[in-house]
């Protein structure tokens, strides 16, 4: 077995061609292949447990599940039953994650899987202290910084780029389910997989939500032959309804099962995987086997910032998640927004203004910190958030422009503004054990469908776009710029909000870069609006990414875009489909909650 080696960290864009880095934020939402969907119905899943069919009535009154000794909240039923199934039988947070996350890659093959990447988040009860897992994907050794460009330096075309072997980084999530393991596991390795073995040989009920996706994405689902074949049976899109099943993914998961993460990174099945990428008819790739068998998961301190009297604290680089999440919480502390209420416009000018610049100092100095210098604890520093505050304090207007600041480290205008994009898919999974431990992990193969690549019952990632195509911005070298053997700069914001040294609250979600602000509102509206648990993750969404304030269609806030527009904010209502999955953690027990916009579920006892 390929015993994951950690190491600790030694410290501590044309883009689509468009001009500016608001013009490639409307691209992408133009684009976004995901859209929402949660469960009408239990019977959509096929036969569930007591304790499933419990949950989805109980997220369909809009109430939180509650537990007593453990919880696991996930994005789809059969992923939370395998999950709570472990849990049940004395299993560690990173024991129940495994058999989740097997079973995700199974039923929802669009979002996250072996061929993909993660970050994991975990608050040790043993020790008292919050650490990382960096999962992330890597940049072949062979890639260099025009990987995303052609011939005449231009960048790529955004999906022209996706679906192929170009896109594929090195996956990341077999070895970080190992690393897991390795530290945290109790149960025995091998009966983690079980569930999803079982389920991919007798087979699963295919879900509305993934029907759609597959009848959506013809185009570049059916470009290559495996995968056409797994997801267009007899030439047609998979149906809700039908029974699906996954006998080569059955054979992955029975060699992992029996001989750890290396039986992925080394062998046939890597073989395999370099020659899907390497072979990929008009889009190859560079990976090779020897970007597999280097492949690490590293040990990152948790990036904390304080906030009404919690510590937020998530993934730091290369995820830009905790501390843009972070530095808007860190920016929004100096106001007092309990008495405005979630739905006032003076929240919302500050949310949406924080949120501007923070995403103005993401874009020009969060990238892969092993790769590039970055002032990690600068830009979280308390007295440089009160600068930011002090910038949008005593106004009633949108500040006429966000620009990134200073923060304390003096080489920090070398870079230039990154514009890189994010499309929809992705899960989150939170869990808490029996033991108090907690986990909060965000697992990813990046679009829909990653690169449409399919191997060995799995698809594989197209991580690699999350680079900046362009390599410099007005002569200026951008820090998410591709280097190899780099980590894509994310967005992924795994949490664990603690409160007196210990979880208060373990939340996640996917969305891209708006994953950012789901995770932020989350957290707001847990510690400033009083909300329970599933009224938090259920509450209707706005965010700003450093353009429009996006207001959620079909809600309440869509009335913000008249008072919003007058104070100067370019403003755009539009679905917002999050997947926040979140425990709340209180002195009388455990309380769950699973975003009403997927079709996920919290089960706990
Ligand atoms: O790492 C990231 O930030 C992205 N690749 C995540 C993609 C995502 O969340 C899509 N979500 N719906």
């Amino acid at each position: 077995m390929r015993a994951a080696r950690p190491r600790l960290a030694l410290h501590t864009l044309a883009l689509l061609a468009l001009a500016t880095p608001l013009a490639a934020q409307q691209a992408a939402d133009a684009l976004a292949p995901e859209g929402a969907g949660g469960a009408e119905s239990a019977s959509e899943f096929g036969p569930l447990s007591d304790a499933a069919r419990a949950a989805l009535e109980t997220k369909a009154e809009g109430r939180p599940v509650e537990a007593e000794d453990w919880m696991i909240a996930a994005a789809h039923p059969l992923a939370v039953e395998a999950g709570a199934e472990v849990l049940r039988a004395g299993g560690s947070a990173a024991d129940a994650m495994i058999a989740a996350q097997t079973v995700l890659g199974l039923v929802e093959p669009q979002s996250s899987g072996l061929g993909g990447g993660a970050f994991l988040v975990w608050y040790d009860a043993e020790e008292g202290a919050v650490t990382t897992l960096d999962g992330r994907e890597t940049a072949p050794l062979d890639a260099s910084p025009t990987y995303f460009q052609d011939d005449e330096g231009e960048p790529l075309e955004f999906y022209d780029a996706v679906v192929g072997g170009r896109s594929v980084g090195t996956p990341g999530t077999p070895a970080l389910m190992q690393a897991a393991h390795d530290r945290w596991g109790t149960a025995e390795w091998s009966g983690l997989f079980d569930r999803a073995i079982a389920l991919a040989e007798d087979g699963f009920i295919v879900s509305p939500r993934l029907a759609t996706l597959v009848a959506d994405d013809e185009d570049r689902l059916g470009r290559f032959g495996p995968t056409a074949d797994y997801f267009y049976p007899d030439g047609a899109p998979l149906e809700a309804g039908a029974t699906l099943t996954n006998a080569d993914y059955a054979a992955t998961l029975r060699a992992l099962a029996e001989d750890g993460a290396d039986a992925f990174y080394t062998g046939e099945i890597a073989a395999d995987i370099v020659e899907t990428v390497q072979g990929a008819e008009g889009n190859p790739g560079l990976l090779s086997d020897t970007d597999l068998a280097l492949y690490e998961v590293i040990e990152r301190p948790a990036v904390c910032v304080p906030y009404r009297a919690h510590e937020v604290c998530g993934m730091g680089p290369p995820s830009s998640g905790a501390l843009t999440v972070g530095q808007i919480l860190g920016t929004l502390d100096s106001f007092e927004l309990s008495g405005e209420g979630p739905t006032s416009a003076e929240t919302w000018r500050l949310v949406s203004d924080a949120s501007r610049l923070a995403f103005a100092d993401r874009g020009r100095y969060m990238a892969d910190i092993d790769f590039v210098p970055m002032p990690l604890e600068g830009l979280v520093a308390g007295d440089y958030l009160k600068t930011r505050a002090e910038q949008i304090k005593g106004r009633d207007r949108a500040l006429d422009t966000a620009e990134p600041g200073m923060p304390d480290w003096d080489h920090a205008t070398l870079w230039g503004d990154d514009a890189s994009i994010e499309f929809p898919s992705t899960s989150h999974i939170s869990i808490v054990d029996a033991e108090g431990n907690a986990l909060s992990m965000t697992t990813t193969i990046e679009n829909g469908f990653g690169s449409r690549l399919f191997v060995r019952g799995f698809l594989l990632n197209n991580e690699l776009t999350d680079f900046s195509f362009a390599t410099h911005e007005d002569g200026r070298p951008i820090a998410n710029r591709v280097e190899p053997g780099k980590r894509p700069r994310s967005s992924m914001a795994p949490t664990i909000v603690m409160q007196d040294g210990a979880p208060a609250l373990v939340i996640g979600s996917p969305g891209g870069s708006r994953i950012i602000g789901y995770v932020a509102q989350g957290v707001m509206n847990v510690l400033d609006f009083g909300m329970d648990v599933q009224q938090a993750v259920a509450a209707p969404h706005a965010l700003n990414r450093f353009g429009t304030t996006d207001l959620e269609a079909g809600t309440e806030l869509e009335g913000l875009a008249t008072p919003l527009s007058k104070m100067g904010f370019d403003t755009e209502v539009r679905d917002l489909n999050s997947g926040l999955h979140a425990i709340r953690v209180t002195e009388s027990g455990l309380l769950g909650g699973a975003d009403p916009r997927r079709e996920g579920i919290a089960i706990g006892e």
